[in-house]
């Protein structure tokens, strides 16, 4: 549409009155000529009339197309966020799938390991049965008695215990500790029953024990800890043990405390060829090894069992006990 200024000035054309020169000369020239002004000056009035409306046509036109453009824009825009509505749900979607594909497979690996943790359980049970059985032979032909295997077990988990080791080492020290005589089942009965003092030879036979216990507890992990005390539970501190003369630390510390444990109750058992002794000889007998024959932290820590009365509590309850 035009400006105000246009507007107006059409206006007043429109409602002007014509001014009429009226000549003094009469008849019909007069008529003839008011007329031919009339005519004019409506002539002029309906170009006018016609030109403001092509112009307000124009206008029009103009508004129209803005506001097509305008409404066009609109939709555009409109479009274009409903394009942006459905992507942005889209991605939530796809988000939610990964979120709960992820669940599924964390779930999933949580069976797994659910599944691996029984598995290893039943290895372990599977393990520990069977040095059951080989022990049973071994106390069988040792005329030992589970029971000394058991308070060895008890005594190298509570020395465990007290010098400080995490509870996973007391429990392997425990269950390898009653493996450690296991090879004594390739020594021929009549050295192993011997009540009388074994021959040079007969003594190295004996010490063969300790290389077969190693052997025959292979090469699974399981079985390490088993193994090295196996090797070197009658090695001695200060190096004049079997069958590897190691000494000091070189000794794996399972096996220094066996060691203390296993001499303890052979000394305090009766055997074959000899009475039990008094707990009091006993710990006088490891007292007095401290340094020599054995680690003295490793006595220290069996002396404060003793002195707790810990000892004596391990004695009394495995008694009646039955390893099998
Ligand atoms: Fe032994």
């Amino acid at each position: 549409m035009g400006d105000d200024s246009d507007e107006r000035m059409t206006v007043e054309v429109v409602e002007v009155s014509p001014q009429i020169h009226v000549p003094h000369e009469g008849g019909s020239t007069v008529q003839g000529e008011v007329f031919r002004q009339l005519l004019q000056q409506a002539i002029r009035v309906a170009d006018q009339a016609n030109a403001q409306s092509v112009r307000m046509a124009a206008d029009f036109a103009e508004m129209y197309r803005r506001e097509a453009a305008i409404r066009g824009e609109y939709e555009a825009k409109l479009k274009e966020l409903r394009l942006m509505e459905k992507q942005t749900t889209r991605y939530a979607e796809d988000l939610a799938q990964m979120l709960r594909t992820e669940r599924d497979r964390r779930e999933e690996l949580e069976r797994a390991l659910q599944q691996e943790r029984l598995a290893n359980e039943e290895l372990r049970r599977t393990g520990l049965q069977g040095i059951s059985h080989l022990l049973l032979a071994a106390t069988l032909k040792d005329q030992t008695t589970g029971a000394h295997l058991l308070r060895v077990r008890r005594y190298v988990e509570a020395i465990a215990k007290r010098l400080g080791l995490p509870e996973e080492l007391v429990e392997e020290f425990g269950y390898s500790s009653v493996m450690h005589d296991v090879g004594k089942i390739h020594t021929p009965d009549h050295i192993l029953q011997s009540e009388h003092h074994l021959s040079t030879e007969e003594f190295d036979v004996i010490k063969q024990h300790c290389i077969d216990g190693e052997l025959m507890l292979g090469d699974a992990k399981f079985f390490e800890t088993a193994r090295a005390v196996a090797r070197e539970h009658h090695e001695r501190w200060d190096g004049q043990g079997y069958p590897d003369g190691k000494s000091g630390t070189e000794i794996s510390l399972a096996a220094r405390i066996v060691s203390v444990a296993d001499v303890f109750d052979a000394l305090t058992s009766k055997r074959p060829y000899k009475d039990a002794w008094t707990a009091d000889e006993g710990m006088a007998s490891i007292t007095q090894g401290s340094g020599a024959q054995f680690d003295p932290d490793v006595v220290a820590a069996f002396q404060d069992l003793e002195r707790e009365g810990i000892i004596e509590r391990i004695r009394q309850e495995v008694g009646s006990a039955k390893l099998y």
